[in-house]
């Protein structure tokens, strides 16, 4: 572990990429990688792409063979800041499993919330042993916190693409980011959910609401920001959900509650994966792809995300190191090994001031390399630099096209996951980036979303709770 991992080290947030130091990259590098610069005409193709495929995802006939499935959340308003209550929220999907005890009052949001892993074994196990080991962790939860007597709402944050039959059931459509337990799919998450708390018999809650990350994101910014109207996660995983009429979403399928208004999933991590993104992709990106765990799927996620950046860091690099351009053709055996560079060093070597490489140093020694040149540093930086600043663009350009859609001149999108959180330059980059993409006359501002899947399953499970009452 470096010693800044996860945190937001020596933040140089205000520097800008205009001021990186180019002309010291070496001329083989930049040659290389000026397939990774996309320039605004290939970001419009992207957007246009993009746009095609909400619409197909929203149409009735288009849907079932829609690449990016514009699921209904059956969530049809915002939080309006009168809900109150304790709840309990489970957050399952990125690196972590968390378990989330929510205080909610005007104005006010308390959040108590503990972490438990999820090994390996359990994301490709079975279905029985992820569940037991989700209800064995709420039950470990409700013990530690004292909540045995209460009997508490639960909203279920499961950041998996999910056919929602309403508020309450969704059946798992696919798995993605190295989960895999292919007994599951096509199975009611929530059904599974209540039958491993059944099993226990020592837990006392209701689940009221299943939703995705990014609809906990923007239910949780909206709290804050009465403007929200986007929630997008740029982190292991990458997706967006935004407010549309229901009149567009002709595959909602309830009575509208008032606000003719539903939060739409997109599962835009799935754009591309019928060959629509490969103007922009390089063979690099075909290469991570192939050796991912689900090749040919979630194109765009594997442009976006911290589950794929580093490795197309490691790739760019080992091809360099083969053609004898950086390390002097030494450690192919280190940068051959997938998943050596993680996505954490990528905003660690960019937080370092431009012509110092401390943070580099320390990446570099702890896999096992002490003798890289200057060169090679600078280099190494100059690619996650291109890496890291295509993901941004991507995202500038998803949020615009949606920015365009809902129409408002005045959008807040909140964003969480940890690339978005924790590089120092992505949030500049993607606004930057967004004010060349977007009209003008489009007044919009980015918002981290703090503890968004937790809150935001509260405020969903509180306006389900609330409703029912
Ligand atoms: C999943 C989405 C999720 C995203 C971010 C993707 O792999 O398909 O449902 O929202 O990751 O966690």
């Amino acid at each position: 572990m470096t010693s800044c991992q996860n945190k937001v080290c020596n933040p140089f947030y205000g520097e800008q990429p205009e001021q990186w130091v180019t002309e010291k990259v070496s001329a083989k590098v930049k040659e290389v990688l000026a397939e990774m610069q996309l320039t605004d005409d290939v970001l419009r193709q992207d957007m246009t792409v993009f746009e095609q495929n909400i619409e197909r995802g929203l149409k009735k006939d288009t849907h079932p063979d829609s690449i990016v499935k514009c699921f209904i959340t059956y969530v049809q308003d915002l939080p309006n800041g009168s809900e109150t209550g304790k709840y309990l929220a489970l957050d399952l999907g990125g690196t972590n499993f968390r378990v989330l005890l929510v205080d909610l009052a005007p104005g006010k949001c308390d959040l108590t919330s503990d972490i438990y892993s999820t090994p390996v074994e359990l994301q490709t196990g079975t279905g029985i042993a992820l569940f037991d080991h989700i209800a064995a962790s709420l039950a470990d939860f409700i013990k530690n916190h004292g909540l045995e007597n209460e009997f508490l709402d639960l909203g279920f944050t499961f950041s998996f693409p999910l056919l929602q039959k309403g508020l309450r059931s969704g059946t798992l459509v696919k798995w993605t980011k190295g989960y895999n337990i292919p007994e599951m799919i096509g199975e009611d998450v929530v059904k599974w959910l209540r039958e491993a708390i059944e099993r226990r018999g020592d837990v006392k809650i209701n689940v009221c609401a299943i939703l995705n990350d990014t609809t906990g994101t923007l239910m949780s910014c909206a709290w804050k920001n009465p403007k929200c109207r986007i929630g997008m996660i740029v982190g292991t995983g990458h997706n967006a959900c935004y407010l549309e009429k229901q009149s567009n979403a002709e595959m909602f399928d309830e009575p509208d509650l008032g606000s003719g208004k539903v939060i739409i999933n997109l599962e835009a991590a799935a754009l591309g994966d019928d060959g629509a993104l490969d103007f922009l992709r390089t063979d690099i990106d075909r290469e991570v792809d192939a050796e991912s765990p689900n090749p040919g799927k979630q194109i765009n996620e594997k442009l976006i995300s911290g589950m794929f950046l580093g490795e197309v860091v490691r790739k760019y690099t080992l091809k360099f190191i083969k053609s004898g351009d950086m390390f002097g053709g030494k450690h192919d055996d280190v940068f051959s090994q997938r998943g050596i560079i993680q996505t954490s060093f990528i905003s660690n070597i960019e937080s370092d001031q431009t012509g110092h490489f401390d943070y580099c140093k320390q990446i570099l020694a702890q896999i096992g390399i002490t003798d890289a040149s200057e060169q090679d540093m600078i280099d190494l930086r100059y690619i996650c630099q291109l890496v890291s600043t295509r993901s941004a663009y991507l995202c500038a350009a998803d949020a615009s096209v949606l920015i365009k859609r809902i129409g408002e001149p005045d959008v807040v999108v909140g964003i969480d996951g940890s690339v978005y959180k924790f590089h120092p330059l992505f949030r500049r980059i993607m606004k930057e980036k967004m004010k060349d993409l977007l009209d003008p006359s489009f007044k919009f501002d980015l918002m981290l979303s703090e503890d968004g899947s937790g809150r935001g399953a509260a405020l969903v499970a509180a306006m389900a709770a609330m409703r029912a009452a």
